[in-house]
């Protein structure tokens, strides 16, 4: 803990693990709607199928990225030494946690929240809808990135599918056409693909949604409570004029 000014106190919260995540997670996730929103409305710009092959190839190397960011912040949440990185510090769950809520909720309504170093109970119900927003996008993902443009992870099981083996059709398989498909092996896989397509679709919206609603509440949280809470994702550290509530649990 580092004195400053008056009787500020600077508290350490966030490791660079923790920044590093977020910000990697905050540019491969613009970079993936920018470009899935172009693949999305590719026919009313005028994309070719070329180009829509080229877009899909980009969106899942930006995917992997993505994907591996994410899976090493889901398991440094079961191993990490600072307690404010663990799943006990961000789930919406535990002993007294809708006592602790509702104590948050009413003192926010009368102009005192308390102060928390890590997340406040708004804030980890905010938490549990992006991570589940974000692990749906991966799953769908991974596979539509096999069913789509034959990529890995599951693309050589796709590819199998679609040409029913022959190493003849495998060999010149091309992602975005259907010349060398058995056409009702495609059909069928196709099939397989619509609720992946559906989640990943439906979920790029309530994505959208959830991202807007989440930099609203940092914004508002910050601009009322005035810890640092947007420095502190550079910083690591956010300030305090009083002991915060949850340190030293
Ligand atoms: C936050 C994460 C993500 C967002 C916001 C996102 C957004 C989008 C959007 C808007 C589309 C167009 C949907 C449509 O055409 O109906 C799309 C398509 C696609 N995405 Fe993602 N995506 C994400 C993660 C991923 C990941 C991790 C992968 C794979 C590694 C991936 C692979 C694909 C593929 C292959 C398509 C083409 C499917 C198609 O439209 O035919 N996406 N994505």
């Amino acid at each position: 803990m580092n004195q400053t000014s008056d009787n500020l106190k600077a508290y350490p919260v966030w490791d660079a693990s923790v920044r590093w995540f977020h910000w990697i997670n905050v540019l491969t996730i613009l970079g993936l709607i920018a470009v899935g929103t172009v693949i999305l409305y590719g026919k009313e710009i005028g994309v070719s199928a070329e180009g829509k092959v080229l877009l899909k190839t980009l969106h899942v190397y930006i995917g992997y990225l993505f994907c591996l960011n994410l899976s090493w912040r889901l398991i440094m949440a079961f191993v990490a030494k600072n307690p404010f990185s663990r799943w006990s510090s961000i789930l919406p769950a535990g002993a007294g946690f809708s006592g602790r809520l509702r104590e948050y909720v009413s003192g926010t309504r009368a102009g005192y929240a308390p102060a928390y170093l890590g997340h406040n109970p708004v804030a980890r119900l905010m938490l549990a809808l992006l991570y589940s927003l974000l692990l749906i996008m991966a799953v769908t993902g991974l596979i539509l990135a096999g069913t789509d443009v034959y990529m890995p992870p599951f693309g050589a099981l796709f590819a199998d599918w679609v040409t029913g083996g022959d190493a003849e059709k495998l060999a010149q398989l091309l992602p975005g056409s259907k010349e060398f498909v058995d056409m009702q092996l495609y059909t069928e896989m196709r099939a397989f693909r619509k609720p992946f397509i559906s989640g990943h679709y439906y979920g790029f919206f309530v994505l959208l949604a959830a991202v807007i609603l989440h930099v609203a509440a940092v914004v508002i949280a910050e601009l009322r409570e005035k810890n640092g809470l947007v420095s502190a994702m550079f910083s690591g550290s956010k300030v305090f004029s009083e002991k915060p509530v949850d340190l030293e649990k």
